[in-house]
């Protein structure tokens, strides 16, 4: 009895060390919106810098903007990374130096710019340029794909010519296609664990002659497929514990 109690606790352990192989390969792969459109990742974000015809000259207007990236925000920059990589990323969209929409907001409650989203502003890359004589309220910021500069313009009355779509990346677990990779580690640990406990079934058979499958399959209870790490570890736990 002693060898089939270690089979079986190596056998759980083994199983546990495979659920959480699964675990961490679902959480560790983000997802970006499977629309139509191109989405481009960056750390934890997606991004969909909007292409306009070739030959049409581009203009948005905020509203426009705020339209067309609707479901999502509009470019949100939250780091100097986050300005770099759109700076860097510009060229390989648009053709010149394009002029891009933030996603802020003046906020008349606390007297501040915010982020859609209800951010605060925490990184600013300001132009230096005297203060714009705008009202507040009606004060928007673009982008400028060049230098990275932000400038203060009439939400009402500036047209830009460019548009970023920003949203999170989601860990869509139910979507997601398995890889290959991943359905080559199911197959053999199915395939390991099948053996194994043919293994065990055998020995046990040999060493206990009289015993019934019966009595065989209550010292074999079977795996609970969907469970988590933590009954993993409840389950560890009591299986150290049979006398
Ligand atoms: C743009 O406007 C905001 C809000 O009024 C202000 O905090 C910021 O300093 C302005 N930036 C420039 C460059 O004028």
């Amino acid at each position: 009895m002693e060898s089939l109690k270690n089979n079986r606790r190596s056998r759980s352990v083994l199983f546990c060390v495979f659920v959480l192989c699964i675990q961490l390969q679902l959480s560790l792969t983000g997802h970006c919106p499977a629309d139509r459109r191109t989405w481009v990742s960056f750390k934890d974000k997606c991004y969909h810098f909007v292409h306009g015809e070739e030959d049409k000259i581009k203009s948005y207007t905020f509203e426009s903007a705020k339209t067309l990236c609707r479901g999502f925000e509009l470019l949100t920059i939250q780091s100097a990374e986050e300005n770099d990589f759109v700076i860097k990323y510009s060229p390989e969209v648009w053709k010149g130096t394009v002029n891009v929409w933030l996603g802020m907001y003046y906020d008349t409650n606390s007297d501040n710019m915010m982020w859609f989203g209800d951010d605060p502003v925490l990184f600013t890359n300001w132009e230096d340029s005297s203060p714009s004589d705008l009202v507040p309220v009606e004060t928007c910021v673009s982008l400028h794909s060049n230098t990275g500069k932000w400038e203060n313009v009439s939400c009402l009355e500036e047209v830009e010519n460019g548009v970023v779509c920003e949203t999170d990346q989601k860990a869509e677990v139910a979507k997601q296609k398995p890889n290959a990779l991943l359905s080559a580690l199911v197959i053999l640990s199915v395939v390991a664990i099948m053996g194994v406990s043919a293994v065990i079934w055998f020995l046990h058979q040999k060493h206990n002659l009289g015993s019934t499958i019966l009595t065989a399959f209550e010292y074999h209870p079977p795996f609970r497929v969907l469970d988590t790490d933590q009954s993993c570890l409840v389950e560890a736990e009591e299986t150290d514990s049979v006398p």
